[in-house]
Parts: structure tokens; sequence; C-alpha cells
């Protein structure tokens, strides 16, 4: 190796540094020179080869080249990722990028469309946290410890003695206890109850939950504002009946049913749980029950999902499987 043979080297090292086209071109470029297997070191490691006289220029242009040929890739680095190099390549004819649009889950759309109807009719939204007291959840709402519900299989407790809330009822609750009546609300939310996944059962799952307290709230009201829904939610034909069933803090309770068409069959389908605010609840959070009466009601968003949209697994809804939610 001798000077001459460095200048040659040199020479071609920066015009194909200068040549470069593309920022991966650049790359492979500084690798072939610069790189620890590249051409620089090597003609380094050759110094000792150079004859005596040429060794203090040589190294000194070795060194020099080096120095050059770093700052220019490191310019046309600059230039070739700035795009300012680009603009001639730029094709206007090019169909554009379009960012990925999402839409809304299921689950949010229904109860969307829910909170909507009743708001309309003049409740406001209400919310309460998914970890609640075990007083929220179960004793203000007329469910004394002895009640299976309350059963450590039934229901997910945290080492502090509180738990996942297993319904969205705690809402009325926390609602009544930091406010006056008239109350009119509507709370959709996350609960939790200790289910075995299959087909129609998760772990975690949404509710919303209404509560209605005045003076002189009756059945009709229930009835009407359940109607109203009922209309609203699922067109002028639909039927709405009541069976009577329990829970803990409504008496009356009842199950409700709508007749509706889904798979181009009309037939009745259990959509609700619902009854009149118990007198207990309200002795509970403070309402005297001589003054106010009330009606309250829970449905399950999943269900009403699956039913609307003729979704088979509830799992389905939890994957997060843009095939399965692109559909919606
Ligand atoms: N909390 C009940 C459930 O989870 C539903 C319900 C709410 C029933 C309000 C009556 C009144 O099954």
């Amino acid at each position: 190796m001798n000077l001459q043979e460095l200048n040659q080297i040199r020479d071609t090292a920066l015009a194909e540094a200068r040549n470069a086209a593309d920022a991966a071109a650049l790359e492979s470029v500084r690798i072939k020179y610069l790189g620890r297997n590249g051409l620089l070191p090597e003609v380094m490691a050759q110094l000792k080869e150079v004859p005596n006289e040429e060794k203090p220029v040589f190294g000194k242009s070795a060194n020099a080249l080096k120095n050059e040929l770093t700052e220019l890739i490191k310019e046309r680095q600059t230039q070739l990722t700035s795009g300012s190099k680009k603009a001639d390549a730029f094709d206007p004819t090019q169909p554009g990028l379009w960012p990925e649009l999402g839409s809304e889950h299921p689950i949010s759309q229904v109860t969307a469309r829910i909170v909507e109807i009743f708001q309309s009719i003049g409740f406001t939204v209400a919310d309460g946290p998914d970890i609640e007291t075990v007083w929220n959840n179960f004793d203000a709402l007329n469910t004394p410890a002895d009640h299976p519900s309350r059963d450590e299989q039934d229901t997910f407790y945290l080492n502090s003695g509180d738990l996942l809330r297993c319904h969205t009822s705690p809402v009325q609750v926390r609602y009544m206890e930091s406010h006056k009546p008239p109350i009119r609300i509507i709370a959709p939310g996350r609960c939790y109850r200790r289910d075995t996944p299959d087909a129609t059962h998760s772990a975690n799952f949404h509710q919303v939950e209404g509560l209605f307290v005045s003076e002189n709230v009756s059945m009709a009201d229930l009835k009407g504002t359940l109607a109203y829904f009922a209309k609203q939610f699922l067109g002028d034909e639909v039927k709405i009946r009541f069976r009577p069933h329990f829970f803990p803090f409504t008496e009356p309770s009842f199950e409700v049913d709508f007749f509706f068409e889904v798979g181009g069959k009309a037939r009745w389908i259990e959509i609700l749980g619902a009854g009149m605010v118990d007198p207990n609840v309200f002795r509970k959070v403070g309402y005297d029950p001589e003054k106010v009466t009330g009606f309250a009601f829970g449905m399950g968003i999943e269900r009403l999902a699956m039913i609307l949209y003729g979704i088979k697994d509830i799992r389905n809804l939890y994957e997060n499987d843009v095939r399965f939610l692109s559909q919606f």
C-alpha cells in the first residue's frame, strides 16, 4: 500500500458517498469504508508496510480521508432524509397514504344508544368505581350477609375487604347518599362476576343502571319509561311484558321481556331486571320511604349487543380481532 493507492481509494470513496441515491445506499458506502471491517481500518492496519519516508504523509492523509468521508456521509444523510433531494421524485399521481380508521366497539355503540334515549327524557349520566365497598354493592341494597350472591364463589373480593362490583346498582346508593331527590340517572359501567368464560358468560361484562326517585313515582311510570325506551331502541312494533321476579333492592321486582324480530322471527326476549325501589334501600341511604318512591332497572349490554347483531359467542366482543370489530 502506498500514497497513490490511498488517493485512489479516496477518490472512489468520496464519489460513492456523493452519488448514493438513497439512505440505504449511503449506509452501505459507510459500512464499506468506515465499518469495523471496512477499507479504511484495513488501510490503517497496513501502515507498517508503507515505505518509511512515506509513513508520516500516508498516516496524515489516511486520517484526513476518514474525517472527510465521515463529514460527507453525515451531510448526505441529512439531505437524503430531509427529502430536499427527493422533491424531483415526488409523484402527484400516487394514491395517498390513508390512516386506517377504527370504529366504535359494539359495546360502546349499544351503550351510547341506550344512554342517548334516556337522556332525551331527562336522565343524566352518573357513574361509580369498579372497586366498591360491600356496603354499596350489598348492604345498602338490602342484600344481607347471608344472601347467596355475597358468597365468595359469586363475587371477587380484594384483600382490603372491598370487592369488584357485581352489578351497576351500587351507583344508586352512591348517588342517593350524595344527592337529594328528585333523581333521574342512567349509569353505564363495567361489572364483574366469578363466571367461567363460555359462549354466554364472561367474568367481566357491562350493565346500564337506571334510577328514578321522586314523589308519587308508580309502576305506571316504570312501565311507561321502559315502553318508551323499547320503542326508541327497537321500533314502534316492539311489545313489552313484565314477569314477576325477585331482587333484594326492589319490591315488587320484575324481569322485563321485549317482543321483537331477530333473525327474521319475532319472539319474547328477556332484556332487563327492574322494580320499585325497596323502602329498605331508601332507609339505608337516609331517604324517607313515606315521602319518596322510585323505580330502578338494570340491563346487560353484551346480551343486548349479541341479540341485536346476532353475535353467537360473547368472547368475540373481547378478543379485539379487527376482522370481527370492523363489521360494526
Ligand atoms: N342489579 C340487577 C342485576 O344485576 C339488575 C337490577 C337493577 C334489577 C335494578 C332491578 C333494579 O341483575
